[in-house]
């Protein structure tokens, strides 16, 4: 019975795709220890070092005392939401300027919840190509149809536009701000006109850009001054905030739909209160204090010619890709592989993510060695 699995898993094996879990002995700040190497963990999205911070968790843990507890023990709509759920909502409506937020317990949750409860049947969504998986998954489940359109093209976009919006109720355009995979940045102003233009309703995934970009810190709509144009903005506490969960935030109509329909969101256990508690904490008492060293994070991911935190070394064969990774091991860094479905075939690549301890004379070695890797092609 098992056998197909098996040859699924001896077929992964043969292209190099197989994934397995690794056993790292520990993680503290920038380092990983993993073989019995200490590396710099080029792999994290732990990008304000507020996540594996004994400090900081000493700091809150003596803030906290016993006040919050380690299970939330119900959904929210049951008996899961305690104040400091509520307060981190608003907290975060005050922030965006918002009339209403909602909690999830992570992004995928809310990207699952969130498109697959608005379309509905006669409904449409048009998805950048690249969009994470959760997107695509909540796309999946929705009653509508869907288009992807080539990665950040927007006359493709528009042209989708054109010939399809009309024949649909309630159109939605769907992007991330910061790709994860790539680091880049959506044209974000270019699909507010569309959106305008085409009346749909935008929902930005700022799941790599909270806590990274904008003054407060807020992403990328923060740093363009678009917060008040688009409709709903996800953004996550598992990567800069070092926490775990995601919200929603927009307008009451949207979010009062999500609490009765979004079904992630309904049939789940709330994360647990010490998280909510956590998060909220750091985005009230640390976020406030890292702008200089967002800053920096930033300007050193402009030397790597990216617009982001976010590196991509785009190798191209999977083995080829496994291999660049075993050399940057050898030399004390600590990368991953991305190999399809994660990333397009044929792209496969290494992720580096800055986090903001990280010293540009540390990354030396690894520009020699991934401009020899090149050159060895
Ligand atoms: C763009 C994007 N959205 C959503 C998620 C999911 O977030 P979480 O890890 O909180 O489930 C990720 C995670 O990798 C992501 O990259």
């Amino acid at each position: 019975m098992y056998e197909t699995y098996s040859q699924i898993l001896d077929e992964l094996k043969e292209k190099s795709h197989f994934r397995d879990l690794k056993d790292y002995e520990g993680k503290d700040e920038k380092y990983i220890y993993f073989k019995g190497k200490k590396l710099l963990n080029l792999s994290s999205n732990n990008y304000l070092n507020f996540a594996d911070n004994k400090e900081i968790t000493k700091e809150f843990l003596d803030s906290a005392g016993d006040k919050y507890s380690f299970g939330s023990a119900s959904a929210r709509l049951l008996t899961g939401t305690l104040p400091v759920y509520k307060e981190l909502e608003e907290m975060l409506s005050a922030l965006y300027e918002k009339e209403k937020t909602l909690l999830y317990n992570s992004g995928y949750h809310a990207n699952v919840g969130i498109s697959s409860a608005l379309c509905q049947k006669g409904d449409v969504i048009f998805s950048d190509k690249l969009n994470h998986a959760s997107i695509i998954d909540g796309m999946q489940l929705s009653q509508g149809k869907f288009f992807r359109y080539p990665h950040n093209d927007m006359q493709c976009l528009e042209t989708l536009l054109e010939r399809e919006r009309k024949n649909f109720n309630n159109a939605f355009i769907i992007t991330e701000s910061v790709f994860s995979m790539d680091g880049d940045i959506a044209p974000l102003k270019k699909i507010i006109e569309l959106k305008k233009k085409y009346n749909c309703v935008m929902i930005i995934d700022e799941a790599h850009a909270f806590g990274v970009f904008g003054d407060k810190g807020l992403g990328v709509a923060e740093t363009l001054g678009i917060i008040n144009e688009v409709d709903l903005i996800v953004g996550t506490f598992g990567k800069a905030i070092g926490s775990m969960g995601a919200f929603v935030t927009g307008s009451k109509t949207l979010i009062d739909f999500l609490i009765n329909k979004s079904r992630s969101f309904i049939f789940s256990t709330a994360i647990p209160p010490i998280n909510v508690a956590f998060t909220k904490w750091i985005i009230e008492n640390k976020l406030p204090l890292v702008s200089n060293k967002r800053q920096k994070m930033l300007s050193l991911g402009k030397k790597f010619e990216s617009q982001s935190h976010i590196i991509p070394v785009v190798v191209g064969e999977n083995q080829a890709t496994v291999d660049l990774c075993d050399v940057l091991f050898h030399n004390g860094y600590f990368t991953l592989p991305i190999r399809p479905p994660t990333v397009p075939a044929g792209t496969s690549r290494i992720r580096i993510s800055l986090t903001c301890e990280i010293e540009e004379h540390e990354l030396n070695k690894l520009k020699e060695l991934i401009n020899e890797s090149k050159l060895a092609k």
